[in-house]
């Protein structure tokens, strides 16, 4: 096996589709359980038959809006309370505030201000609640990893999705090197997984990349599970770009590239 995850935990949010429910598949081929959130109660349910179809039992699923500091409490209770530990934070739930709650308008300034408060709430609130909710038993354990989820988005900007854009960036930087920082001393990891376009829908493929393509879930996912490997130990406070080279496009038009 290319990872032994026996004997360990991943709580994931987003995790009803998309690599969500990818990582949490992935986790429990190698041995591990999964304790699987998301805010769609009939996806997560059918989505968690599925990662018990790999091994029954190794599953479970908590309804959880991670708006809510509340319901994240709950899900890593939850985790406790089934399986005893949690090794493994995901925070995966998020997405573009226009796409996610379909908004046809695209000038900022013509935007309602709750779409952005969604924006923010999704992508940056709910990484620092589940921090703040899930360290603790991981410094009772004296162990765990912290994979936070960016986006190429946060490191270009965008003059469409704003809130997006922001929320990613805190979360690449500010969010993921104080966390580290934090939890170094308890033998804990923090770190942030930032995608280029992924093939979690088809509309992403028409998003450039000078490598000329989208990435497949699996080659993020695959580098989660590196992190929380013993080969990933030393990496903390890093936010690492998985994105094709999109974020260097720019150099191209600097007489660097061809
Ligand atoms: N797909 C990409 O190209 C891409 C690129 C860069 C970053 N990302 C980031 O990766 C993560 C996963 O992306 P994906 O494409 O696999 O996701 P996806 O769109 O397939 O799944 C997102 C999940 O989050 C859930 N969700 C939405 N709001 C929620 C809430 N308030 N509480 C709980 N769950 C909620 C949805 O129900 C859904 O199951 C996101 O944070 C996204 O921003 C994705």
């Amino acid at each position: 096996m290319k990872y032994d995850f026996c004997g360990k935990v991943i709580l994931a949010s987003g995790a009803a589709s998309g690599m969500g429910l990818l990582a949490c598949k992935r986790v429990v081929e190698y041995g591990g359980s999964a304790v699987m959130c998301d805010i769609s109660e009939e996806a997560l349910a059918s989505a968690v038959a599925e990662v018990n179809s790999i091994r029954d039992g190794a599953a479970i699923g908590v309804k959880c809006d991670v708006r809510s500091y509340e319901d994240i409490c709950h899900a890593r209770d939850e985790a406790v309370r089934v399986f005893g530990r949690i090794d493994i934070l995901a925070p995966f739930a998020g997405g573009a505030e226009l796409r996610m709650l379909k908004v046809e308008e695209k000038d900022f300034c013509k935007v309602p201000i709750e779409v952005y408060d969604w924006g923010i709430d999704v992508n940056l609130k709910s990484q620092l609640y589940f921090d703040h909710a899930v360290l603790p038993v991981m410094i009772e354990q004296k162990s765990g990893t912290i994979v936070h989820i960016g986006s190429v988005t946060g490191e270009e900007g965008s003059w469409t999705v704003v809130a997006y854009s922001t929320a990613k960036s805190g979360v690449m930087n500010g969010l993921t090197k104080s966390i580290a920082l934090y939890a170094a001393p308890y033998g804990i990891t923090c770190n942030c997984i930032a995608p280029g376009p992924v093939l979690t829908r088809p509309g992403m493929a028409n998003m450039k990349t000078p490598l000329g393509r989208a990435a497949e879930p699996d080659e993020i996912v695959d580098f989660l599970l590196y992190l929380a490997s013993p080969e990933g130990s030393f990496f903390t406070g890093q936010s690492i770009l998985i994105d094709g080279g999109r974020s260097i496009m720019h150099n191209r038009s600097n007489g660097q590239g061809r």
